[in-house]
């Protein structure tokens, strides 16, 4: 009894955990739930180029090697030398960033941009994906955009090129205490980049499930040894099922 009041309050308050943590953001409802693959090895390896190319100047992700990402990820030593270490770091060197953080302090409004491999694991992919798909247009913010997920955030839209600038609409509703205040409609596309919606959903897709796997590299190695303990419990399952046919068949 008593452990079962433990475990309905252990429930509780994971619960309620998730919920002030959506309730949080601007985006609440705005987008559908994304699904992680980390079977897609293809999407994880395009995931990795971008995560280098757009993130890496700025967070680093300092509990993983180079080296690691690509032997899980099948990229050979050449490839990811040419492809993705562009400093002059190792091919067994961890993921660091070449700026200083006083600068990185300095820049973004006195934050610092977090280390992605432990920050992505803590806010999830669906945040992550929030993020990148709700930087609009805002002239009265530093970098010219803010955002629906984190707003007023430090961070630029680094993918603007790629996604293009979009507006968002708001309209203004009555709330409970009889004032009006803005409540998000929709992102309309202001000003093009260079690739269509679908690209650019594909591409922040792609950089989610590199994340949700740079946050737990070992996720890759346990759903093969899953797969594996599946398969002997089915094989050793036949097994005693036929030697159980056998030890009964002279009993009525
Ligand atoms: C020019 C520097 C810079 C680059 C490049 C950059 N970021 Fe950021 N990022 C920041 C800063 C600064 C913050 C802290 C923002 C804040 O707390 O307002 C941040 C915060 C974040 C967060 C945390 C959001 C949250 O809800 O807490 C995520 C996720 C993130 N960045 C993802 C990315 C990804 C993915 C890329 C590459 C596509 C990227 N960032 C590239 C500077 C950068």
């Amino acid at each position: 009894m008593k452990s079962s009041v433990k475990l309905l309050a252990v429930i509780t308050i994971l619960t309620c955990g998730n919920y002030a943590w959506s309730a949080g953001t601007g985006a609440d409802g705005v987008f559908e739930k994304i699904h992680v693959d980390l079977s897609d090895k293809t999407s994880l390896q395009r995931g990795a180029k971008y995560f280098v190319n757009y993130c890496l100047s700025c967070h680093p992700a300092k509990h993983s090697r180079y080296q690691r990402v690509a032997d899980d990820l099948g990229i050979s030593e050449s490839l990811t030398k040419d492809n993705l270490i562009f400093t002059d770091q190792k091919f067994g060197d961890l993921m660091t960033v070449a700026m200083k953080r006083e600068d990185a302090t300095k820049w973004f409004l006195g934050i610092d941009p977090p280390d992605l491999s432990t920050h992505a694991r803590a806010i999830g992919p669906q945040a992550v994906y929030e993020y990148m798909k709700s930087f609009y247009a805002d002239d009265t913010r530093p970098f010219g955009v803010n955002n629906l997920h984190l707003p007023n955030t430090a961070m630029p839209h680094v993918l603007i090129n790629l996604q293009g600038l979009q507006k968002a609409v708001f309209h203004e509703e009555v709330g409970k205490n009889g004032k009006e205040h803005p409540v998000f409609d929709r992102f309309e596309i202001s000003q093009p980049g260079s690739l269509s919606e679908e690209e650019y959903e594909r591409v922040v897709v792609d950089i989610v499930n590199f994340l949700a796997y740079l946050s737990e590299p070992a996720q890759l190695v346990r759903k093969k040894i899953g797969i594996g303990v599946l398969f002997f419990l089915a094989v050793l399952g036949v097994l005693t099922y036929f030697m159980k046919k056998n030890y009964w068949k002279d009993i009525h």
